[in-house]
């Protein structure tokens, strides 16, 4: 894999022989160059001045500024697999550094300072999609700033370290840091070399772009009949999609399309055919073997009234359980041609392309959509929460398609998702794919005997706890 490491401090000139910095002295960085190349990665290190040799074997880019830093780094981000920034990168610089030097004078000297461009923040927007790092030094809050920190950027994974203390963090030869995980629990390690610190990190990232066989449940023979099944069914419901339908059933607010049943036949003949002892749990009805410990979840036209309707905007939701556990899930929308997968312990694509959810944590640039269901003790509910939180969010969106809506907030199109009674079917794969991504979605039991849920998922940033308490949290 190609690693690209940011590395050192930056300096900022305030004339041709001052400048701005910091204490960092690459150590960490250059600890983080090595330990890749002994695992036989390629190596791209973009260093600010430091008294290190350059690692041998290593690309290296010498850069002064912050500005010469982020232009190296935007030449190396398009091949890189893994962008490690450890460098100590000047949040600001003069706004308008002197040609000459700088006379004294009596009195006092004012500088305007201006922001240096934030390379870790803008990796993303850069179009980077493989795996981001960065490093969070605090001196206080520390695991909550790191992971504030690791939201806003778009990060995998932050190194967060306390540099309160003097025996640790800044040019010292030990460093005593936890790892902050998009995907997982915190993991502190003990006080220790930068250079061992260095190979666990190194080691870390390589475990997230080729997850372990324990982390990579289920086993990879799943998800392609899942994506088979869900592609197949979406062919068919794009192909009849604007045609005469056959309306099996029509309830007072929704209703049932012959094609629902048809999608859904094609759906467990492809899985069943694949997987012939398991069991089939689908908006349709149950199929297979109902003793069988996986469970595929199914909904073959989430969205089914848009459908009908001629309106754009529906999907195939398919999940696999083991148990109470959600393996896999895979919704698609035939009409964009958009796939969105996720598995256990992986990392959720768009298309091939690792998602997350959005950064905003405030109700006043949130973009929520809410659904209504069908009885009126719900609609009740949900128009008392969506009148509440029409007044605090940017937008509010009534989407009609739960497992899109959670697809969306996946991917950081939407923030939050909130839905007072649904069936597991259209929320089983957008479960998995928010939580991969970094966000939320309990699921409150709200009537076992109908099994109906309760849901509202988000980015885990929003606040909305009282939301998930009024729902049984
Ligand atoms: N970083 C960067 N470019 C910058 C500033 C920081 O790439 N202009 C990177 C650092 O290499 C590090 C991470 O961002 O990996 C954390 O930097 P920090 O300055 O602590 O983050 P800020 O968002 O500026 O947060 P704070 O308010 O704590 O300064």
């Amino acid at each position: 894999m190609h690693f690209l490491i940011t590395a050192g401090p930056t300096r900022e000139a305030l004339d041709p022989v001052r400048y701005l910095s910091n204490r960092s002295s690459g150590k960490m960085g250059y600890a983080l160059a090595a330990a890749a190349l002994a695992a036989g990665h390629r190596v791209t290190l973009v260093s600010g001045p430091t008294a290190l040799p350059a690692p041998p074997g290593a690309a290296f880019l010498p850069v002064t500024s912050a500005a010469e830093m982020a232009a190296a780094v935007a030449t190396a981000l398009p091949s890189a697999d893994v962008a490690i920034f450890a460098a100590a990168v000047a949040d600001y610089r003069p706004a308008h550094p002197a040609p000459h030097k700088i006379k004294k004078t009596p009195g006092a000297l004012t500088l305007t300072l201006e922001p240096t461009p934030d390379i870790l923040g803008s990796a993303r927007a850069a179009g980077f999609s493989g795996l981001l790092v960065g490093f969070a030094a605090e001196t206080e809050n520390l695991l909550a700033n790191a992971r504030q920190k690791l939201l806003r950027k778009g990060c995998d994974l932050i190194v967060a370290n306390d540099v309160s203390g003097s025996a640790t963090g800044f040019d010292a030869d030990d460093n005593e840091v936890t790892l902050v995980f998009a995907r997982g629990p915190d993991r502190p390690l003990p006080r220790a070399s930068k250079l061992a610190l260095a190979e666990i990190i190194v080691g870390a990232c390589t475990e997230l772009m080729v997850p372990s066989p324990s982390m990579s449940l289920p086993p990879a023979s799943y998800l392609p009949a899942a994506v088979d099944a869900a592609r197949q069914a979406g062919a068919l419901i794009k192909a009849n999609y604007g045609s005469d339908l056959g309306v099996n059933e029509t309830l007072q607010y929704d209703l049932k399309l012959e094609l629902d049943v048809r999608a859904q036949a094609l759906i467990t003949d492809i899985l069943l055919a694949a997987f012939p002892q398991h069991a089939i749990y689908g908006e349709e009805g149950l199929a297979g073997d109902q003793s069988s410990d996986f469970q595929w979840i199914v909904d073959p036209i989430d969205g089914t009234v848009n459908y009908f309707y001629g309106i754009p905007h529906f999907c195939v939701s398919i999940a696999l359980r083991r148990g109470q556990d959600i393996l896999l899930g895979v919704i698609y929308d035939p009409m964009l041609d958009e796939l969105f997968v996720a598995e256990k312990g992986g990392l959720p694509t768009l298309n091939g392309k690792p998602i997350r959810v959005s950064p905003r944590a405030h109700l006043a640039e949130a973009m929520i959509t809410v659904g209504f269901s069908k009885n009126k003790e719900s609609i009740d509910n949900g128009m008392r929460r969506f009148s509440r939180l029409l007044t605090q969010v940017r937008k509010t969106r009534m989407l009609g398609s739960a497992a899109l809506g959670m697809a969306y907030v996946a991917c950081g199109r939407l923030d939050a998702y909130i839905e007072e009674v649904i069936s597991l079917w259209d929320v089983a794969a957008g479960i998995l794919l928010v939580e991969t991504a970094g966000g939320r979605a309990p699921l409150f039991v709200k009537d076992a005997a109908l099994q109906k849920y309760s849901m509202c998922c988000s980015n885990g940033l929003l606040p909305l706890a009282d939301i998930e308490t009024e729902m049984g949290g």
